[in-house]
């Protein structure tokens, strides 16, 4: 059976890399877009066109009630996304939601509660933890072959967006939109953090966006401390202030040896391992170069359609906020937080061997994409 999908938040996640994941699982029959919604009209009349689907909609809640959806994706900006979620979750319905679940603790930890009591499933993004470079780490670390993790640095940024000026606004911000990927990355590899503190500021105080000179509210810069106990640390540094680089997006150092996981960790680029024993680096070229970050969609299909357990959960997804609002807050005071949540380490199942032979013999059918 074909499932449903309805989207809220017609902008450019969803023309661009989300439509092709969709395509994909349209034209394998598993998935078709069945409503769509958005606040700007013409956003919203152009998706409808695309999907051939009702272009009238009058509000979100005409997604979510809507009997022929199953799945509804949120793509909003980030401050609508716990609302959405709650809503689309009391109707019963599967969920993925953009990154962060929530601009609020309260709001997710409605979240976590709904997604256990309601029978759909809730993803929430990022999905980096799906790709086989980062399964191969994790892998790598909890076979102890670089030994007990002490230290880390991980990093991602760039210059910034130059649309949506929510980026910019509070509920916005580099850590939510960037500093989330290294938070998870790092605390799916450590395990659960327990004290945070952080710098934070506005370093580009104006920029243009949508062709308007706007004044820059959210953080636009940060670095992170991580405690993850036993003096055991890393740094996250995020911000909309890098241009380029040329440097791992993890490294990680363990008693025995050391990890470095290349590219971003939401486009990986393959990973180095040193261990004392070999006494060299062993270089794994990038698994799968067509994995797409979008990958949580195709995730959610595979676990509605098996029944089984979703890889990423939404604690851990809870867990990367709580320190994100605790960074924010320590930015601001300068004092340390300690932070209360945890969530249970990713286990891949042997659906996942299945999933790479999938998704090789889909790579041969679709021409590599
Ligand atoms: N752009 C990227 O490269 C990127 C990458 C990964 C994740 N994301 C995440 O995807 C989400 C969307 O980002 P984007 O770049 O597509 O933003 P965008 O501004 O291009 O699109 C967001 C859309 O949501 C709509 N919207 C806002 N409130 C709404 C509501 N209540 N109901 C319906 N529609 C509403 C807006 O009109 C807009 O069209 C964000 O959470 C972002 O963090 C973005």
């Amino acid at each position: 059976m074909s499932l449903g999908l309805g989207v809220i938040g017609c902008g450019s996640v969803f023309a661009g890399p989300y439509r092709a994941m969709i395509e994909r699982l349209r034209a394998d029959g598993r998935a078709h877009v069945a409503a769509v919604y958005d606040v700007d009209d013409g956003k919203r009349r152009r998706a409808a066109a695309h999907y051939d689907v009702d272009p009238q909609l009058r509000d979100p809640d005409a997604v979510t009630d809507a009997d022929d959806v199953d799945v509804v994706l949120v793509l909003t900006s980030m401050n609508e996304h716990g609302a959405l979620t709650k809503a689309a979750l009391e109707a019963g319905k599967h969920v993925l939601v953009e990154k962060p679940m929530a601009t609020s603790l309260g709001e997710a930890a409605e979240l976590l509660e709904l997604a256990e009591t309601s029978p759909g499933l809730l993803v929430c993004a990022p999905h980096i933890l799906l790709s086989p470079t980062f399964r191969a780490v994790h892998g790598a670390v909890r076979d102890g072959r670089i030994g007990e993790l002490l230290t880390a640095r991980a990093r991602y940024g760039w210059a910034g967006p130059w649309w949506g000026e929510w980026f910019y606004a509070p509920g916005g911000g580099s850590l939510f939109d960037l500093g989330v990927y290294n938070v998870t990355s790092l605390c799916a590899l450590f395990g659960p953090a327990r004290r945070v503190t952080a710098m934070t500021g506005v370093a580009i105080r104006e920029r243009e966006v949508d062709g308007r000179r706007i004044s820059v509210e959210a953080e636009d810069n940060a670095h992170v401390l991580l405690d993850f106990g036993d003096a055991r640390f890393a740094v996250v540094t995020t911000g909309f202030t890098m241009q380029r680089y040329r440097s791992p997006a993890i490294e990680v150092y363990g008693r025995a040896g050391t990890i470095q996981l290349l590219g971003d960790d939401w486009a990986p680029e393959g990973w180095e391992l040193w261990t004392n024993d070999d006494g060299a680096w062993r270089v794994f070229p990038e698994a799968d170069p067509h994995w797409q970050w979008t990958e949580g969609l195709r995730h959610l299909v595979d676990c509605v359609e098996s029944g089984r357990p979703t890889v990423t959960r939404p604690e851990h997804a809870y867990h990367a906020l709580e320190i994100m609002l605790a960074a924010q807050d320590a930015g601001r005071d300068g004092v340390a937080r300690t932070i209360e949540s945890g969530f249970p380490d990713p286990v891949y199942d042997a659906s996942f061997a299945e999933l790479d032979a999938a998704r090789a013999h889909d790579r041969r059918s679709h021409g590599g994409l």
